[in-house]
């Protein structure tokens, strides 16, 4: 089997910070949401994957390489605008013709990867294998109706949903998908959606198996999809006490401090992991927390938060909570005189101040 992963398009829900890299590079616990997809695939025993990419494609191949540290060969496609799910498929006809493949949706994070799935998918035989999972917003997914354990309709985020079946961004395809994606037509927002693809293989006759995801499972698309993937993977951690850590600290519960980090007179209560080189001074760093490499958290509390590379907080009043901060940010308070609030802020920021 071969892989392909979709890591194009514009992650419009996820401004600012997509304005200045991809939203498949954004971490989740100091990791780019991208690596845990192409290490689940390479843990399922597939070794070549293709890596669909657009506009942010010199960042993602910077990321990846050529595979080599995964353990992978990987393949760059190039998509000249994101014009869907289906047409990344198309255009990777070149790639994948001949083989069987997983398709993963590089924003997606799935519980306990992805290994047993490409197995059933194996031994059953079928033309095509979806995940669905049950969720409280269907009008934001595809969607899946089902007759016993038939999938008969599909429908890519229906204002009215019929039922509560998401369709997981992890879909498994024989060579029948060719002409499906070669048949169907952009939809009404003028994708090829890889909904209508699969519709087109039940309507012709083709064996498509649902299998019902039980584990947690995210499309880290928006920024509560992201705190809570954080939440859940930084839960998974165990304590490393690699710190530097003086005295004067409580490090408490499972907490990662990377290479370098400098813990000084802070309580850091996990889960939280704490970036290479980053130093945490008089701080408190709470649960669920990521600091992502060459932070200074200075004189402030923060917590469930994702702070990425090179940000500084320093002296700020008050908890901080709930947040996304970029990289290379920095919040301090400003001159003594005149007493002001001085912002830099780029388009799409979102502040909330006490
Ligand atoms: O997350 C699951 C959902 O993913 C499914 O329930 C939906 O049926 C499916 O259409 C998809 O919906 P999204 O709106 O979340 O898809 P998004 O536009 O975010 O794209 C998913 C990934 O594919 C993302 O990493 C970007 C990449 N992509 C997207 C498009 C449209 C491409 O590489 N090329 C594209 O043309």
């Amino acid at each position: 089997m071969k892989g392909l992963i979709l890591s194009g398009g514009r992650g419009t829900r996820l401004r600012p910070l997509t304005y200045t890299r991809a939203k498949q590079l954004v971490p989740v616990a100091n990791k780019p949401v991208l690596f845990y997809g192409v290490e689940a695939i390479v843990a399922a025993g597939i070794r070549e994957i293709g890596v669909v990419v657009g506009d942010t494609r010199e960042e993602i191949q910077a990321a990846l390489g050529d595979g080599a540290r995964f353990g992978a060969k990987i393949t760059y496609i190039e998509q000249d605008a994101p014009r869907g799910l289906a047409h990344a498929v198309l255009i990777s006809e070149g790639f994948l013709r001949g083989s069987p493949f997983v398709m993963y949706l590089g924003d997606n994070l799935i519980a306990d990867g992805i290994s047993s799935l490409v197995d059933e998918y194996r031994r059953i035989g079928c033309n095509s294998q979806i995940l669905l999972a049950k969720v409280p917003n269907p009008e934001q997914f595809g969607v899946a109706e089902l007759d016993g354990d038939r999938v008969f309709r599909l429908t890519e985020k229906p204002k009215n949903p019929r039922s509560d079946l998401a369709l997981v961004g992890v879909y498994m395809f024989d060579d029948t998908i060719w002409e499906a994606v070669k048949a169907i037509r952009p939809s009404a927002r003028d994708e090829l959606e890889i909904t209508d693809a699969i519709q087109w293989l039940i309507d012709h006759g083709k064996t498509v198996h649902p299998h019902l995801v039980s584990g947690w499972w995210k499309d880290t698309g928006k920024i509560e999809d992201m705190l809570e993937a954080n939440r859940i993977i930084l839960d998974t951690f165990s304590p490393n006490g690699l710190a530097a850590v003086d005295s004067g600290c409580r490090v408490e519960g499972k907490v990662v401090v990377e290479e370098g980090a400098k813990l000084v007179r802070s309580i850091v209560r996990g889960p939280a992991i704490i970036g290479a080189g980053s130093e945490i001074r008089d701080a408190f760093v709470g649960p669920y927390t990521a600091i992502g490499p060459d932070c200074l958290i200075d004189r402030c509390e923060i917590e469930n938060s994702i702070i990425l590379r090179g940000s500084q907080v320093v002296s700020i009043p008050g908890r901080i909570a709930d947040s996304l901060i970029g990289t290379n940010v920095r919040i301090h308070p400003g001159a003594e005189r005149p007493r002001v609030h001085r912002f830099l802020i780029g388009d799409n920021s979102e502040i909330g101040i006490v």
